[in-house]
């Protein structure tokens, strides 16, 4: 076994404004969970973290909307995503949130550094003022013609077209969202991070990165080679002070909220260390070159990890790049854009309360938008639940368990075995480098068919060698079958873990095993620096290397066999589009 790595999993942090809809968790919830979980089968230290996202207009905008403040209203939110996560399995070290003194300090603490180090320069900026109130309006409560790539409806902050981060001054005919009326522009002075101070370093190491997904590494090269400096403080009177004198007293400049953001990578390992207190233990895993940093996120976030945050980590020095960032692209659900506000959409909550977790994340890592946006459709849903998950896996699983319990009730002592025997278990074993292979780099979907690929192998085995037949006229040889089967089962089970957490669980019980193979994150609580109570999703997770193959003992005692999965009646596919309405 080679040394253990230090591996993070930084995954993109959920603005708090709302429960997740299955959209939000194809793209970086489920994909990173799966990550996490595989690399601490093979017994890496991995350090998984993320948080609610808590500031900026996305939080100010739905707080004005609820008539609450944004505290009140992230706090609640919060509360909402962890439920979702929890149900959902996803298991983090420690998913905090960006409104924790902690966050705070280490924001301003960087924004200081980088001041100091002359990287931050006040200019002024011509701002947008709703002439009706006289207030501004914030970037993103503008919309207008993207001058990029020509689409209408680009916001003043980001065109969800074409993906480019823009100022609201650029934006062809721009009108308020709120009341469609002209916003007038007036000089205002804001603090700028020199991004292009960083072009060089950008374009050597970007260039570099030729194990990213290939249009992640293209999009950032196009990206900067036109770098412009980036106002990273706002108008707005919800978000992190300026450290600076002068700034600091001011109530209405904040602290852009991507700038905060992405410094919760940091601040959150370091809450993470003063939590399981180790308060220097987060070095290990940003100051030691050799830590592996995995960061997940939808394809809109795209410049953020792999321009932003990286200039932000070369100006202040001393810590970890990114070793890779895997952007997904959109999931679209019966053809359309998930829409929260048309109620074309599917929680995660309601998707629980009628099927299961491991059911929803096998279908986005089969289905999922890995590479390209893909549909959530309720009868590719159905049909992938009941041939894949219950026909293939399941349905393996079912007939080597109740075969083994109801002849042997244990492991079964084995005879011989035959050179086809042999030749079953190393195919399945290879699966312990080819699966790994292909989820150590990320390729979800292709890891999953993989594993897929040998479950229907020992199908195709018990249907030659009939071992309900076998145990008529010969109970030695059935038994073997039986041992085999149940080996290629437990070394399944481990590949199909990261995927699968709540039924593989289930499996590696009923398989005789006493210990946690999945464990789940839980919610505790901590106090913070200055005394406050906070609440993190978090749990200390077991790293012993458990990636290898099977080595069940005969004589173990099996427990009675349950389904792990349950067949979905296709009715269910018209109900389901009915009951989503929306228009
Ligand atoms: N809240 C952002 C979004 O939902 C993602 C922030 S990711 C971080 O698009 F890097 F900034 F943390
Ligand atoms: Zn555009």
């Amino acid at each position: 076994m080679a040394e253990p790595e230090k591996i993070l999993v930084a995954v993109a942090w959920p603005y708090a404004n709302g429960p997740r809809h299955i959209g939000h968790v194809a793209g970086y919830g489920v994909p990173s969970d799966v990550f996490a979980r595989f690399q601490r089968l093979r017994g890496n230290q991995v350090l998984m973290v993320s948080g609610t996202d808590e500031h900026g207009t996305p939080i100010t905008y739905g707080a004005d909307r609820e008539r609450i403040s944004p505290r009140e209203f992230a706090d609640r939110n919060n509360a909402i995503i962890v439920e979702d996560q929890l149900a959902l399995g996803l298991s983090y070290d420690c998913f905090t949130r960006t409104t924790t003194r902690n966050h705070y300090r280490v924001v301003q603490d960087l924004f200081k550094t980088l001041h100091d180090k002359g990287y931050i320069v006040e200019r002024t900026q011509l701002g947008a003022i709703s002439p009706s109130t006289g207030r501004t309006l914030p970037d993103r409560y503008i919309q207008g013609t993207c001058p990029i790539c020509g689409y209408p409806e680009a916001r003043g902050d980001q065109c969800d077209n074409c993906g480019n981060q823009l100022d609201p001054v650029d934006l062809i005919e721009p009108r308020s969202r709120i009341n469609g009326e002209v916003p007038v522009f007036r000089e205002t002075e804001q603090l700028f991070f020199e991004l292009p101070a960083f072009a060089e370093q950008l374009q050597d190491w970007i260039s570099r990165q030729t194990h990213w997904r290939p249009n992640v590494r293209a999009y950032s090269l196009n990206y900067i080679a036109e770098l412009k400096p980036r106002a990273i403080t706002r108008d707005l009177d919800w978000g992190v002070p300026v450290p600076l004198p002068g700034w600091g007293e001011r109530p209405d400049k904040r602290i852009y909220v991507w700038f905060d953001a992405v410094i919760g990578y940091l601040s959150a390992s370091i809450e993470w260390a003063r939590n399981r207190r180790m308060p220097e233990a987060w070095r290990e895993w940003w100051q030691d070159p050799a830590a592996r940093h995995f960061y997940f996120m939808g394809k809109d976030n795209i410049t953020f990890h792999t321009v932003m945050w990286p200039s932000i980590l070369f100006g202040v020095g001393g810590l970890d790049l990114p070793y890779d960032v895997v952007a997904s692209e959109f999931l679209n659900m019966e053809g359309r854009q998930f829409s929260t506000s048309r109620g074309h959409v599917i929680l995660v909550r309601d998707f629980l309360s009628r099927y299961d977790a491991d059911a929803l994340r096998y279908y986005l890592i089969a289905a999922g938008p890995e590479n390209q946006d893909s549909d959530f459709t309720w009868a590719e849903f159905v049909r992938r639940n009941n041939d894949e998950l219950v026909g293939t896996w399941g349905n393996l699983v079912h007939r080597t368990l109740v075969n083994a319990y109801r002849n042997f009730g244990a492991v079964p002592q084995p005879g011989e075995l035959t050179e086809r025997d042999t030749r079953l278990l190393s195919q399945v074993e290879a699966g312990f480098d080819s699966v790994a292979a292909l989820l150590g780099t990320a390729r979800f979907k292709a890891s999953l068919s993989e594993a897929m690929r040998l479950a229907a192998l020992v199908n195709q085995y018990l249907a030659e060698e009939q071992p309900w037949h076998q145990i008529k006229q010969d109970r030695e040889r059935a038994g073997t079958t039986l041992f085999v089967a149940l080996r290629a089962v437990d070394s399944l089970k481990v590949m199909m873990t990261p995927v699968l957490p709540f039924s593989s669980q289930r499996l590696h019980e009923m398989l005789g095993y006493r210990d946690v193979i999945a464990p789940q994150a839980e919610v505790r609580e901590y106090e913070e620096e200055g005394g406050d109570r906070h609440r993190v999703q978090g749990n200390e997770y077991d790293s012993s290397p458990r990636w290898f193959p099977s080595a069940l003992v005969p004589g173990t005692p099996l427990s009675e066999p349950r389904a792990l999965f349950k067949k979905i009646d296709p009715e269910v596919v018209e109900e389901e589009i009915r009951r989503m309405g929306g228009d």
